[in-house]
């Protein structure tokens, strides 16, 4: 092997040959080969000269790589991850990390007794616009955070539904979409504690919900609401503001307000509004546009590989672990439990 470290990419569909683009653009890493049994990808691996296997049992047979990047369908991704566990591998694992809570949790736990790295592909937290607000937040600027508000409104179109599984529970906007939306609330405003939360599929009239909204409680005492929606024509979603990929439109709004004792913040403008003097509704009050640290201003999907390249060399813990992951998905879970019985959900995290 030369000094760089060789990722295999497990999965090169979609987002799997996103991930591929993104290894071209870091120095240190390069795509070992493409795991992924169509021939589609097998054309793929040939097309751009890379080593292709079928399988990971394949792969680990007869190749070495110091890291796997998974991103298989959800159903595999336990199974998958447990292999690469067992052969001792950090394995970043596209999200959700698994199907469900009890499947993530035997991932969780199996990869801290062997001790090998798992992180979760949530890369929205690897965004330099994410790493301002956080620090913001974590050195005050806010104040204390009392509420937070999140629009995830867009249309999907019709032919999108063509297929079969997008129509069925669990391929909805709640699993698919907001999953990366509370992922990043709990990693800018902490612990969530209760969710309360209504679906609807009038629209559409599939089985699978349409739209959805979402009351949060925070373990800090700050609450959230989070109204989500394939149906709605509208620009405001991480989606369509956060210029993340190229394949969606870009608008100019904001998608996030998180509301603080001291000032508030929109996302992604990353705009700051604070009263000039006296806090009160009858002082003026100024929105103030906050640079992104030079340093941050990378793809994410590129930070999020230099990230696992840093945690594979042992110099990092992961930003996004298999924690995190495990602890968002639960979110996640308990919005759908809260949604079907009409009753508050209380976790204990
Ligand atoms: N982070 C993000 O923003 C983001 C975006 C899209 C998808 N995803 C996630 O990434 C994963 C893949 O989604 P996608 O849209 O790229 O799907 P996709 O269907 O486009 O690609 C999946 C690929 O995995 C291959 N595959 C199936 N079983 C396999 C196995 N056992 N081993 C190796 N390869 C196998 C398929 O042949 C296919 O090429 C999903 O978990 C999804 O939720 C994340």
């Amino acid at each position: 092997m030369n000094d760089k470290l060789h990722i295999a990419i497990a999965g090169a569909g979609l987002i799997g040959r996103r991930h591929i683009e993104a290894i071209d653009g870091v120095e240190a890493v390069m795509v070992a080969c493409i795991v992924d049994p169509s021939q589609d990808a097998q054309g793929y691996a040939k097309q751009i000269d890379i080593p292709w296997f079928p399988s990971l049992t394949e792969m680990f047979t007869r190749s070495e790589v110091h890291g796997v990047i998974l991103a298989t369908p959800n159903q595999v991704h336990v199974e998958n991850a447990l292999e690469c566990i067992a052969h001792r591998c950090p394995v970043l694992v596209e999200k959700p990390i698994a199907s469900n809570v009890a499947d993530a949790e035997i991932l969780v736990q199996a990869a801290q007794t062997a001790g090998v790295p798992l992180l979760t592909g949530h890369h929205r937290r690897h965004n330099g616009l994410i790493k301002k607000a956080k620090r913001l937040i974590e050195d005050g600027t806010l104040g204390s955070i009392v509420s937070v508000q999140g629009t995830c409104w867009f249309h999907k179109p019709d032919d999108y539904f063509d297929v079969d599984w997008r129509r069925e529970p669990g391929a909805g906007p709640v699993f698919i979409n907001l999953i990366h939306d509370i992922d990043l609330l709990r990693h800018l405003c902490g612990d969530i504690v209760s969710i309360q939360a209504l679906e609807s599929s009038a629209v559409r009239g599939y089985s699978v919900e349409d739209t959805a909204a979402v009351l949060l409680r925070f373990r800090n005492g700050a609450l959230g609401t989070i109204n989500i929606s394939d149906t709605v024509v509208a620009p405001w979603s991480w989606e369509l503001t956060a210029s993340e990929n190229p394949a969606y439109p870009e608008t100019s709004e904001s998608c996030y307000m998180i509301g603080g004792t001291r000032a508030s913040l929109s996302l992604p403008h990353l705009t700051l509004w604070q009263h000039e003097g006296q806090r009160s509704w009858w002082s003026p009050i100024s929105g103030t546009k906050i640079a992104v640290d030079p340093d941050d201003k990378v793809d994410p999907l590129i930070a999020q590989i230099q990230q696992f390249a840093a945690v594979i060399r042992g110099e990092q813990p992961p930003l996004v672990s298999g924690e995190d992951g495990l602890e968002t998905l639960r979110i996640i879970e308990a919005v759908k439990q809260a949604a079907l019985s009409g009753e508050t959900v209380k976790l204990e995290t």
